[in-house]
């Protein structure tokens, strides 16, 4: 199916699987590329020489299309046109667009997406030079944005941009898919179903209580606010029962993960989440979840859930997106 997105960024659908810090696995990022999509990998917390061998092992894996998130404005400007320069869509999120930051980002080459979360912000995007906007509802999973569902946003920001338009929050069916390719959007940006995919970096506890979850099971909450995004607003859309397993434990540490290495004690509260190899108390930490959680029943390898979102979508809304 192609849309302006696709053929603005050269992959074969309309789907960018979103960033996820270490839930995104080299693995999961290369299979949707593999499969397609666009692959999302976390510039965030890396350290430089770890994260630039990672894209150019990605690279060399898949010649998909693959995009690197950045979720701060202090960002080194030497690694911005680095990594800008290993990928084909740099993707920003949770600070005001920056026209210096786009502008350093096309001078490697790269096309830029951020992720807005309301119109006036998704305005600015387009202002500071960007190539896509990614509207974000309030059903997302993990840091949200705006405050306003993703269908009412996703029309007022249809009205207001000329760029191509993904839409973000609560997508994990075809039947969400479809919703968003027929009110205009030329793509979709999916975490939550990508969690729980065979590649995904996710705890094994996690991905099945994601599968486990309905869908009145998530919550915005500050649960989770010892974090570098949360310091600028504590709101993130997770699985009630890690906030609830939390409010169980009296224990100022709950557990451990590995990260660059080593192993990091994970704080009571912090923002980071259960991933492979996590120790002590998986579920009570910050399992982000999105409000389509309902409508993931499995764990399922990426290419899958690419395929199976294309057929429905194409057999629900033969004519395309936008
Ligand atoms: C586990 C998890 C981690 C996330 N981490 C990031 C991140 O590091 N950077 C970012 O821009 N968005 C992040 N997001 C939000 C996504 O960009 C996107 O808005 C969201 O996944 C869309 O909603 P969905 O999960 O219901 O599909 C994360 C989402 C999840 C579920």
């Amino acid at each position: 199916m192609g849309t302006s997105f696709t053929e603005l960024v050269g992959c074969s659908v309309p789907i960018q699987q979103a960033p996820m810090g270490t839930v995104s696995s080299p693995d999961l990022v290369v299979a949707v590329a593999d499969a397609g999509g666009v692959g999302t990998v976390s510039a965030l917390g890396l350290p430089l020489d770890l994260l630039l061998r990672r894209l150019d092992g990605m690279r060399r894996r898949t010649s998909g299309v693959l995009s690197a998130n950045v979720v701060t404005p202090d960002v080194d400007e030497g690694l911005l046109a680095d990594v800008a320069a290993r990928v084909r869509l740099v993707d920003f999120f949770w600070f005001d667009p920056s026209p210096r930051l786009v502008e350093l980002a096309h001078r490697s080459g790269a096309l830029v997406n951020w992720q807005v979360g309301s119109v006036a912000e998704a305005r600015a995007a387009v202002d500071a030079g960007c190539d896509v906007v990614t509207v974000q509802g309030l059903e997302a999973g993990g840091h949200v944005r705006g405050a306003t569902p993703l269908l009412p946003l996703l029309r007022e920001v249809l009205d207001a941009v000329g760029v191509p338009v993904l839409a973000a929050g609560g997508i994990s069916d075809g039947r969400a898919f479809t919703e968003v390719m027929t009110a205009g959007a030329a793509g979709a940006r999916i975490g939550t179903r990508f969690l729980a995919t065979t590649e995904s970096g996710a705890h094994p506890a996690y991905k099945q209580a994601v599968v486990d979850a309905a869908g009145d099971c998530t919550v915005v909450t500050d649960a989770f606010a010892v974090c570098p995004l949360c310091a600028t607003s504590p709101r993130a859309r997770v699985l009630i029962a890690a906030v609830q397993r939390l409010a169980e434990l009296d224990d100022d540490v709950v557990g451990t993960v590995a990260m660059g290495g080593a192993r990091v004690p994970v704080g009571r509260g912090s923002g980071l989440p259960p991933v492979v190899g996590a120790e002590g108390h998986p579920d009570a930490m910050a399992m982000y979840a999105g409000a389509g959680v309902g409508s993931v029943t499995d764990v399922r390898p990426a290419a899958e859930v690419v395929a199976a979102l294309m057929a429905e979508v194409e057999r629900r809304q033969p004519a395309g997106g936008r």
